[in-house]
């Protein structure tokens, strides 16, 4: 299905008038009936993006209203399954922003070189290939040895994805020249074999991972971090929520910890601004200075 079928709601329903008056009401129904059932929170995601991806699960499901949708995921855990894929917006990359990596080899890594031992944590990460890329970086900063990444997401199955480290080889290409922009020191194909249909990630990469379901939303901190990235992330929370995280980031940070967000993302306009200089403002990368 295209993005642009599913930004078009459905056609309006229902006796009681047009959907505009009953959807915003069926959609807090609906979080509110996810939450209790399931405890997944998405209560303040931002509504814009929260209600395409509802249509695109009504449309796909074959339904008509959000009510219908509620009925389905409450008594079919495997249509739940589906609409967490759906609301976790997956899409990740490789060294995406290359000028991100630059910056952080740059700038942090001399930071980190302070340290006897780092821990990082990587939040929202997907797939893993956030997480790949910054094991690489770390590795050819003489960093990873004593590095422990946390990397954590509220969705199951793109763990498990992260974990086998088996990503496309259709996408190497793009991977190795985002490496590269990136500031890569080395081979970008030393670190993968082909195998299983895909490239298969050196395990050593993961050796100082811990990969953990964790949500954002409702979950406590659960460690104390010399840096967090998280990036695009926080941009499909609401503004409440937003805060709210910066809030955890803030408790998991020890002082002067890196705090890296994503290029649309800020603390600038956080509860927590007052706490953070930046370090690079372009690249989002933050320092918790009290
Ligand atoms: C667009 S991806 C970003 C991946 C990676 N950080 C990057 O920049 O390429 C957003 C990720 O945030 C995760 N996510 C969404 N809501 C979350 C929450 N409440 N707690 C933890 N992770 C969440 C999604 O499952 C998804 O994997």
């Amino acid at each position: 299905m295209s993005a642009s079928e599913w930004t078009v709601p459905p056609p309006l329903v229902g006796e009681n008038g047009p959907r505009e008056e009953l959807e915003p009401l069926e959609i807090e129904f609906l979080l509110e009936a996810v939450y209790r059932h399931y405890g997944f929170d998405f209560r303040e995601y931002a509504r814009a993006s929260l209600k395409r991806r509802l249509w695109r699960r009504m449309s796909a499901e074959g339904l008509r209203t959000v009510t219908q949708l509620q009925d389905r995921l409450l008594h079919e855990p495997a249509a739940m399954e589906r609409l967490l894929l759906d609301l976790s917006i997956n899409v990740t990359s490789m060294f995406r922003d290359p000028s991100f990596y630059v910056s952080f080899r740059k700038n942090v890594a001399p930071m980190l070189r302070t340290y006897p031992f780092t821990r990082i944590w990587c939040a929202g990460c997907s797939t893993g290939e956030e997480v790949y890329s910054l094991a690489i970086l770390l590795e050819e900063e003489g960093l990873y040895e004593r590095t422990r990444i946390y990397a954590t997401d509220i969705n199951a199955q793109v763990l498990n994805t992260a974990l086998e480290g088996v990503f496309p080889l259709e996408k190497m290409k793009l991977y190795t020249e985002q490496y590269i922009r990136g500031g890569g020191k080395r081979e970008f194909s030393e670190y993968y074999v082909a195998a299983y249909g895909g490239a298969r990630f050196s395990r050593s990469l993961t050796e100082n991972v811990v990969f953990a379901q964790h949500n954002l939303a409702s979950d406590r901190t659960f460690n104390q971090f010399n840096a967090i990235i998280c990036r695009n992330v926080l941009i499909y929370f609401d503004k409440k929520l937003q805060d709210r995280v910066h809030g955890l980031f803030y408790e998991s940070l020890e002082m002067f910890g890196v705090l890296a967000l994503g290029h649309k993302e800020s603390v600038t306009f956080s509860s927590h601004s007052d706490s953070y200089e930046a370090i690079d403002a372009a690249e989002r990368i933050y320092r918790r200075v009290k």
